[in-house]
């Protein structure tokens, strides 16, 4: 997808095929650094409902679950890197659900803050209408100041709060909801 980066350094932003970037479909070989990229959020306690680690073997089902034709799971390279990733998630089983789905995105801690995320999400809001999807949903812990940051700069707004509902560390916390229609 054509785009700009907003490139920190520089602090302008650069033609996306300059800076090396791609963002496509994942493919089974990216499952390793995916798995890797997870883990080290899950540890973070900020972002995952998920509190163990997971084992690439243990996710190779719900990678083969997600189809580029139905739920994509998106990956963002640099220079031959994967940096971070998003899915597609089935929203609730129900009929009247089936153009809603569920997004998750990660990026790794040394490529935060330089535009990937949103790249991602920009790139999920694209191919909702193809994806015949036309509601966008993240759960997100209300603590996750960055996250929240990242769906609403993305256009997304507060649609839900269950206050309290997750326990992290035996901490209550709650689960905000966040929406957008495409
Ligand atoms: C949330 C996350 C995906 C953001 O990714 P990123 O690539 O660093 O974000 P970007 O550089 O694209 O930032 C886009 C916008 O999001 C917001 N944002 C991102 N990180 C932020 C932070 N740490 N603090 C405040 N705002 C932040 C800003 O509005 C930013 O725009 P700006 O850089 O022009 O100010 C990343 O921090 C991450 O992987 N966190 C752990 C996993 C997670 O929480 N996932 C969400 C749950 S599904």
């Amino acid at each position: 997808m054509a785009g700009t980066f907003q490139n920190k350094i520089y602090g302008s932003p650069l033609p996306a095929a300059a800076t090396g970037i791609q963002i496509r479909d994942a493919i089974e070989a990216d499952l390793p650094a995916i798995v890797d990229i997870h883990n080290a959020a899950i540890a973070s306690r900020i972002s995952t409902a998920q509190l163990e680690p997971v084992t690439i073997e243990s996710q190779r089902e719900w990678f083969r679950a997600h189809s580029p034709a139905q739920h994509p799971i998106l990956v963002a390279e640099v220079e031959g890197v994967i940096a971070g990733w998003l899915s597609f998630k089935e929203f609730l089983p129900r009929c009247a659900y089936r153009g809603t789905v569920e997004l998750s995105l990660y990026i790794s801690e040394q490529f935060r803050r330089r535009g990937l995320g949103r790249r991602l999400l920009q790139e999920a809001i694209g191919r909702a209408p193809q994806l015949e999807i036309h509601s966008l949903v993240g759960l997100i812990f209300g603590h996750n100041e960055p996250s929240v940051a990242l769906f609403r700069a993305a256009g997304f707004e507060r649609w839900g709060l269950l206050p309290g509902i997750a326990r992290v560390d035996q901490i209550p916390r709650d689960l905000t909801i966040f929406g957008r229609h495409v």
